[in-house]
Parts: C-alpha cells; structure tokens; sequence
C-alpha cells in the first residue's frame, strides 16, 4: 500500500492517525522534532499496532534536513500535515514565532511536494478558520470570519498558501477542519499530552479530577446559550484520525471532484461546558471540583460543524458519544498517574 509521510506523528492526532493508517494497511514514517512532544508515544503506536513506526526527528523549518526526508523516501505519495504550534494564548504572547514556525514549515514541505511531485496533501485545519460565525452551525461554505488568534490566522494563510500551490500544481489537496478533538485511544496507550497547564477543556476536567490541578474555572456561564456557558462540537480523536484515513482513500481512488476539497470534521452535535463537565462526572463518578469564572477573552459563543459532506463523500461517520470521549480521556489520565515509569519518561523528553 502507499507510502504516508506523517508531520507531527508524535503528536496527539497525528499518534491516532498512525494507528489508523496502519490498522487501514497504508505504509507509514513520521517526522516530528519533538519540540511540543515526546517519541515515547510512538511505543504506545507500535504496541497497539504491531508495526515499528521511523521518526525522523526533523525540524520541517529546516528546507534541507526535510528535503533529505524526501530524498530518501522518493516513494512518499500522500502527506498529512499535522506538525504546527497550537496553543491559542501563546499564540498571542508570541505571534511571530507561531507564524515562522507554522508557515515556514508548511512552505518547505510544499517546495518539496513540488520537486518530488507527491500527489496527496491533507492538511490539519481546524474550525478557528470561522472565527465568530454569524449561525452556531457552520457548513464548508460558511464565511471565514477574522481569526480571534494568530494560532487561527496562521491556520486560514495555510489554506491559502495551499489554494494557490494547488493552482499550479498537480497535488490534490483536502483540508480538514477539526472542531474539538478529545479523547484517547481505548487502550489508553496513546493520547494528549498537554505541556504545562492544560488550556484546552478536556484535559484541565482529567487533570483536576485525578488531584493535578486543585480545581477548574469553566470561563463564564453568561452566554446566550441554553445553560450559559459556550458551545462546542466536541468530537473523539479516533474519529478525525479515521477521517484522514479515509481523506487518503479518497484521493488514491481518484475520486475528488476537484483538486481541493474542504470538510468539517464534527460529530454535528453542539455541546455546552457544564454539559461536558457533567457527562464527564457520570462516566468517572468523580464530583468535579469547578468554579464560574469570567470570560476568557477570545472565546466565540457557539459553534458546531454540519458535517454532511464528510459523510456524504468521504464515507465518514463519527462513532463515539460525548461519554465515551469523556470515559477515554479518563482512562488516559489515570495511566499517565499510574504508570509511573511511562510518565517520567515522557515527561523526560517533554521539559
Ligand atoms: C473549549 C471551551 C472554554 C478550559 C481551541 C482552538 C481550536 C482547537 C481546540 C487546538 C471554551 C472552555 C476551557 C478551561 C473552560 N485547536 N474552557 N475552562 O478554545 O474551543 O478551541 O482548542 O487544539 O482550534 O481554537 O477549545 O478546549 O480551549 O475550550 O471553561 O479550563 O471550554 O471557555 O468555551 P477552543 P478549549
């Protein structure tokens, strides 16, 4: 089967495609400098999967250590780029750095695309590119709206750096708008590993049930929405792994109508914080220890995918419920607490 180069394999959703790719027969490498993550989850990839996976431990800002990848693997067909700095508050402390880092790195793998002439190109895009939208449901032709962060704005240039590539290449290209992933794997051998305090929902919930955090602050609960906190469309990362699976699939049997597609990648479900909060302490019986803080600047209202084209196209249908994603992201933090000896060593390679 085709051979898939990964950026950002050690990552979260890049670990969870992994898997996939190979459960789905596809030959993989990754490349990932483990700057915002740790080799050591690539265990967790070859234990599920059965398969030693290479990482080239590259810096992709680096035009020729990530032309050497290419030289080396001229047999690569299709790319997904996952490899990109994404925390939404650095982002905003330190924009330059996350647009030399993230545009630097998209640019080098392209000029690269263009000598080796790979055919397939998936980029790792995500619902921020809406920003606020005008309807909490949002379709692939819903307006992109200002990005509310530099981490967003580095996302929407990658999609028109890749608009005009495509233009005057020959790749096919698929951009994929995540919405929340959350979650892990039910194994729990692989999964987030959030650097320092935790921003994003999920993994401050795990991390102050299982005592690493003291408590969680949910950002307001004065919003016009049903119960007054925010609206997300919380989705398992099993699921946005399956669906680059099946975006490769689509593009190796020729069968884009174009030479480049965008899907949402949602469950279509639009979820409150309290109510996340509240799926999570059924599946943990844990009382989570939470308090109603102010707002935090940035965060739009409501927002979930219509993601009927995915379905319709790709075949895809998210499979896991809010408490399965709840149940596994437990399960993950109580590995990370329990199995002492796997978090020093990731944690070893994370400071
Ligand atoms: C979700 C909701 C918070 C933490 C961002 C990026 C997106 C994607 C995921 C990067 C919000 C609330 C959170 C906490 C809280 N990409 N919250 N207390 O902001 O929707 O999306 O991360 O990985 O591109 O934009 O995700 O998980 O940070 O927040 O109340 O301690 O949870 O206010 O309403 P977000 P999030």
């Amino acid at each position: 089967m085709a051979k898939i180069l990964v950026t950002g394999g050690c990552g979260y959703i890049g670990s969870h495609t992994l898997v996939d790719l190979v459960e789905n027969g596809y030959d993989v490498i990754s490349v990932d400098d483990n700057s915002r993550s740790t080799s050591a989850i690539l265990k967790g990839v070859e234990k599920i999967t059965g398969k030693p996976i290479k990482n080239y431990k590259v810096d992709l800002c680096n035009f020729d250590d990530t032309f050497a990848i290419f030289e080396e693997n001229r047999d690569i067909k299709g790319i997904i780029h996952f490899a990109a700095f994404k925390a939404v508050g650095e982002s905003v402390e330190k924009p330059l750095m996350y647009f030399e880092n993230n545009l630097t790195s998209l640019i080098n793998l392209l000029k690269c695309v263009q000598e080796f002439k790979t055919p397939w190109f998936v980029f790792s895009s995500s619902c921020t590119v809406y920003g606020e939208p005008d309807t909490p449901v949002v379709t692939e032709e819903s307006p992109l709206k200002p990005a509310a962060s530099p981490y967003g704005a580095t996302k929407q240039m990658g999609e028109q750096i890749l608009t005009e590539f495509q233009k005057a290449n020959n790749t096919n290209v698929i951009l994929l708008r995540y919405f929340n992933p959350v979650g892990a794997h039910p194994s729990a051998l692989i999964g987030e590993l959030p650097i320092g305090k935790p921003q994003n929902l999920v993994p401050a919930i795990t991390q102050t049930a299982i005592g690493k955090l003291p408590k969680m602050t949910v950002f307001g609960d004065d919003y016009p929405t049903r119960d007054g906190s925010n609206v997300r469309d919380y989705i398992h990362v099993s699921d946005i792994a399956h669906a680059h699976t099946l975006a490769i699939k689509y593009l190796e049997e020729e069968k884009n109508k174009s030479k480049l597609e965008i899907f949402n990648l949602g469950t279509g479900n639009g979820v409150t914080v309290l109510e996340a909060i509240k799926s999570f302490e059924k599946v943990s019986g844990v009382k989570l220890n939470y308090e109603i803080g102010p707002r935090r600047p940035g965060d739009i209202i409501a927002i979930y995918a219509n993601n009927d084209k995915a379905k319709n196209v790709l075949g895809w249908e998210p499979k896991r419920s809010l408490d399965e994603m709840m149940a596994t992201a437990w399960k993950w933090e109580q590995r990370l607490k329990n199995d002492e000896h796997f978090f020093s060593s990731i944690q070893s390679e994370l400071n």
